[in-house]
């Protein structure tokens, strides 16, 4: 069970238990951080899950498929850490990552 480490927007950070292989997203939402909107429910067509993910992980992240690298272009505050969770499955290998939720755009 891969522990994910959430940090929202107002700089509080919280530690949460997530089910190996759901979306990065999912553990988000599903642990009460509502200002995580995910309003496409994870088809990757909204880019309102975004996140910045701690760079110490980014070698064990799937690639950015095209969609998801155009959808992301479409924030004003993408950076080179940004991921759209719900792209990224939450792994054993995954454990003790940080992601840092996005401002709004
Ligand atoms: S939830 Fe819509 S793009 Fe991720």
């Amino acid at each position: 069970m891969p522990k994910l480490i959430v940090v929202n927007r107002e700089g509080e950070e919280k530690t949460v238990d997530a089910e190996s292989g759901v979306s990065v997203m999912e553990a988000i939402r599903d642990n009460g951080f509502d200002e995580l909107l995910a309003l496409c429910g994870g088809c990757c067509s909204c880019a309102t899950c975004h996140v910045f993910i701690d760079p110490a992980f980014a070698g064990k992240l799937p690639e950015m498929s095209e969609d998801e690298n155009d959808l992301l272009d479409s924030s004003d505050h993408r950076n080179e850490t940004s991921r759209l969770s719900c792209q990224v499955p939450l792994t054993d290998d995954l454990d003790g990552l940080k992601v840092t939720i996005a401002p709004e755009d």
